[in-house]
């Protein structure tokens, strides 16, 4: 675990890579890290908004930084980003990209959920095995992968995409004790309703909308970089972890499963 900018840029540095940062939770993660002293590299698809966003770290923060336009569902992306990296050493991976299907899963096509198997799961799989043989071979280093309160239970309308998240849990903790052992640090974020560009463009103004606590990209942010070596895992924000303890600890899981799709279908049903 780290605290000040020194041990962060020993423990996590001198580059960090953010995949998935152009706007977001990814954003914030780019602009927390540059602050505690590492060079970014952030990735995303828009290159505008990431030229837009590293020339802001830069004179924010007086670090370097990386814009790499790279569609990470494409099936040269990750050969791509993993070519784009070889010249640098990267002590840090945020895999923070994510496709989220709303809606009925029979009524997507099966591209769109390959698509989606694609950047939430096969991509960061790529990734986190090339860079983590190197971060194991130096000793040290940090990734950090994004699930969701969504992938703590089956849920309905997002089937698919909460299935996605589940395993980035479940890979993140188990390689959280494995590569733990060799330096890594690895957490999952089981973060709850964030307000980000995405978000907001995919929940409707409903009252059931408006009954979900809602956190700021910053202070999810800020909460997953202090658990950063800490834990397997960790949900941002009080709220939310009494609504998972409830759903998970005090609930039968068939009552779960139901809660969660009754609430799924009145907002987006
Ligand atoms: N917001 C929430 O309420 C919430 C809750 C729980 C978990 N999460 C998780 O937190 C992460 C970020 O969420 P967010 O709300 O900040 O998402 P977002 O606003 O949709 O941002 C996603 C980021 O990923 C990039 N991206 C998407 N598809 C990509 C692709 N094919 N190739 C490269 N980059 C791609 C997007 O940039 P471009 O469009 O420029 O490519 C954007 O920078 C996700 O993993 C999500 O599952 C979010």
């Amino acid at each position: 675990m780290a605290t000040t900018t020194g041990q962060w840029t020993e423990r996590y540095g001198p580059w960090a890579v953010v995949a998935g940062a152009s706007e977001g939770l990814g954003a914030a993660f780019a602009d927390a890290l540059a602050a505690r002293g590492l060079n970014v590299v952030i990735v995303a698809r828009r290159a505008q908004p990431l030229q837009a966003l590293a020339a802001g770290l830069a004179s924010r923060h007086g670090v370097q930084t990386r814009a790499l336009a790279i569609d990470l569902s494409a099936p040269e992306g990750v050969a791509t980003l993993l070519s784009d990296l070889s010249d640098l050493s990267v002590g840090l991976l945020v895999w923070n990209a994510a496709l989220s299907l709303i809606g009925p899963f029979l009524e997507q096509p099966l591209e769109g959920h390959l698509r989606e198997l694609e950047v939430n799961c096969r991509s960061p799989l790529a990734v986190v095995h090339s860079l983590g043989q190197v971060m194991a071979q130096r000793g040290r280093g940090g990734i950090i992968l994004m699930s969701s309160l969504s992938g703590m239970q089956g849920t309905a309308l997002v089937a698919h995409y909460a299935a996605t998240k589940a395993w980035n849990r479940v890979l993140a903790e188990g390689l959280w004790w494995e590569l733990g052992k060799r330096g890594v640090d690895v957490l999952a974020s089981v973060a709850g309703a964030t307000d980000t560009p995405g978000y907001r463009a995919s929940t409707p103004r409903s009252r059931e909308a408006a009954k979900v606590p809602v956190m700021s990209a910053e202070a999810v942010v800020e909460e997953l970089l202090r658990a950063l070596g800490r834990t397997p895992s960790v949900i941002p924000g009080r709220r939310n972890r009494w609504a998972a303890a409830f759903l998970a600890r005090l609930l039968p899981r068939r009552v779960a499963v139901r809660l969660m799709g009754r609430t799924m279908d009145g907002l987006y049903g």
